[in-house]
């Protein structure tokens, strides 16, 4: 967006957000930890330019643009009511629908580019610190990428609530150690899990390179929550370990919660914008769900907070029983048993592994 005069205020900012947060030096400049000093040597040399890596000239592949994953929990594209909208409609229900998901992204994108820079102040080891600054520089290509993307495609969409009350509590909160729960592990496992599925299965080849570029980036920075916060989590005594735990619940839990004023609610109004009654979608949605979810692969479809967030936790040692609990009773609420297991046993026993290496699955080569 181009203002004319140059100003301290802009109309595009939002009121300051007080955040607590302690500066830490830190004199030993040798290496503590191996494998983050590696994993900072790797996101060095796997840096990459916009400009010059990806090809902006070539116009968006309307066609091609339809295989994009909308990201609904129901395939809405195929009722009746869908199919009944003129040619015009639908392709602006396909891209306000799909330009509110990249926004959400591209929000996502900048809370992170901003937690990325506190955690090069707040984290106490040298590796750390230096790993953090280059995920910062990868943040910034992100914001920079979706944004551009969404402008060719559509136009740039508010924040969900539920997405910005995360970014704000991880910002807010004055534990670094919470910072990298609510970062690495929850946004970051969530975005991992979004960009590949949706890069993975669209066929609009600017989207596709770009997602690319993006989720290679991201599964180093997942890497980088796992290999920290599993090292620190044994320093922990048990009052700070529950403390933590508590915090990835309720980051994830606003996630998916129905009853919050989650992402179903704003995309409801962007539809009814474009003059589509969201009733007589959701009646044709129900009335069809059978037919049109028919020939979709059965049985237990995981979504990102189970598929991924909560293995990374298990991995990360912050998933005591008493946790897994907690995490089973609100996925039951909101998925049923069949998905989120009858019991904690159950839910257990069905929770994958995280996969062995992340670059590979995330870019579909691995299950
Ligand atoms: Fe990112
Ligand atoms: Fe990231």
């Amino acid at each position: 967006m181009k203002t004319d005069a140059f100003q301290l205020q802009t109309s595009t900012q939002e009121p300051g957000l007080e955040t607590a947060m302690e500066v830490i030096f830190q004199w030993n400049y040798g290496s503590e930890v191996e494998e983050l000093r590696r994993l900072y040597v790797k996101a060095a040399e796997a840096q990459w330019v916009s400009e010059r890596d990806l090809d902006w000239d070539r116009p968006i592949d309307l066609e091609r643009f339809a295989s994009t994953p909308l990201g609904l929990s129901l395939p809405v594209e195929r009722t009746s009511f869908w199919k009944a909208q003129s040619e015009e409609i639908r392709w602006k229900l396909t891209k306000s629908t799909a330009a509110f998901r990249l926004s959400n992204f591209l929000h996502g994108e900048q809370g992170a580019l901003m937690v990325a820079a506190q955690l090069v102040n707040a984290v106490p080891h040298t590796d750390a610190k230096f790993y953090a600054a280059t995920q910062t520089m990868d943040e910034a290509r992100h914001v920079e990428v979706f944004a551009r993307y969404i402008e060719k495609l559509d136009e740039i969409r508010p924040i969900a609530p539920s997405l910005k009350g995360i970014l704000d509590q991880t910002l807010q909160t004055g534990d670094w150690m919470k910072k990298l729960v609510g970062m690495q592990i929850v946004v970051e496992g969530l975005a991992l899990y979004a960009f590949r599925e949706m890069r993975n299965l669209t066929e609009e080849p600017l989207l596709k390179d770009l997602l690319t570029y993006v989720a290679r980036d991201e599964s180093r920075h997942h890497a980088y929550g796992v290999q920290y916060i599993e090292r620190c989590v044994p320093c922990l005594g048990d009052r700070e370990r529950t403390e933590l735990e508590d915090f990835a619940l309720e980051c994830a839990r606003s996630l998916i919660d129905r009853n919050a004023q989650g992402f179903f609610t704003t995309l409801v109004q962007i539809w009814a914008e474009i003059g589509i009654d969201p009733n007589a979608m959701f009646t044709s949605l129900h009335a069809e769900r059978e037919e049109i979810t028919s020939d979709l692969p059965r049985g237990r479809r995981l979504g990102p907070v189970q598929g991924f967030v909560i293995p990374t936790l298990r991995r990360c040692g912050l998933l005591s029983e008493r946790v897994a609990t907690h995490f089973h009773g609100f996925l039951k609420d909101n998925f049923g048993a069949r998905v989120a297991g009858a019991n904690v046993e159950e839910f257990l026993q069905y929770l994958p592994d995280l996969p062995t290496d992340t670059a590979k699955w995330v870019m579909g080569e691995l299950q």
